[in-house]
């Protein structure tokens, strides 16, 4: 635990000053899902979406968090547990400050979102299941890590070499193998403007 911290959090303005100045509400949408299940595309799609009618959001994924504050982070269960407690802490950095944040990462156990849950406050936090089936992500293999995987190239690949545990009760359950991009970026955004209102 820290010692000798001295929280300022007491003279620093609070987050319902940041909300009202954004007059939003800070929310935190985690998209939990397989590799290639269409996460990071549906928030993408959300974020001009959001953008387009005011809303100030931040999308935070996998590849982009891996290639910076989390770059000596691997895939074993201590390292993805470690990956998520830093990105919910960040997540919850802008949440108080009024912003819409859009999590997108494969997450794979229901301990480790149940951890990002409480960090960021139950309140605050929308759980998204992006629930496209493996066969359909495989297909995509976007990055070619399924069959990399297959070939046991990579190791603890979630889904062929590592648990992927499906949420018992999501906020949304979103197939995009059933759904479309347009259709899927709806339903989310439904959820986030009740969420975000002030
Ligand atoms: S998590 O399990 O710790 O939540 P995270 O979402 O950050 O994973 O990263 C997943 C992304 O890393 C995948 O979309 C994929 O591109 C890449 N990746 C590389 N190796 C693995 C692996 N062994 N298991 C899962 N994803 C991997």
């Amino acid at each position: 635990m820290a010692e000798n911290i001295y929280p300022i959090y007491d003279k620093m303005m609070s987050r319902s000053d940041k909300e009202n100045l954004l007059r939003q509400r800070g929310v935190l949408v985690w998209f939990t899902g397989l590799s290639g299940s269409g996460k990071s595309t549906v928030a993408l799609g959300l974020e001009r979406e959001l953008h387009s009618r005011g809303i100030l959001c931040r999308i935070l994924d996998g590849d982009n968090i891996r290639a910076g504050i989390n770059n000596n982070l691997g895939f074993s269960a201590e390292d993805r547990t470690e990956n998520i407690r830093r990105i919910a802490e960040i997540g919850k950095l802008f949440v108080q400050t009024g912003v819409v944040t859009l999590a997108c990462f494969v997450s794979p156990t229901r301990d480790i979102r149940r951890m990002a849950r409480e960090i960021v406050g139950g309140e605050d936090f929308l759980e998204v299941f992006v629930s496209t089936p493996i066969e359909e992500c495989e297909r995509r293999d976007v990055k070619g890590l399924y069959a990399r995987a297959r070939r046991g190239e990579v190791k603890d690949f979630t889904g062929v070499s590592a648990p992927f545990e499906a949420p018992l009760s999501p906020d949304l359950d979103i197939d995009t193998s059933v759904l479309s991009l347009q259709e899927s970026v709806d339903k989310v955004l439904q959820l986030i403007l009740a969420k975000s209102k002030l």
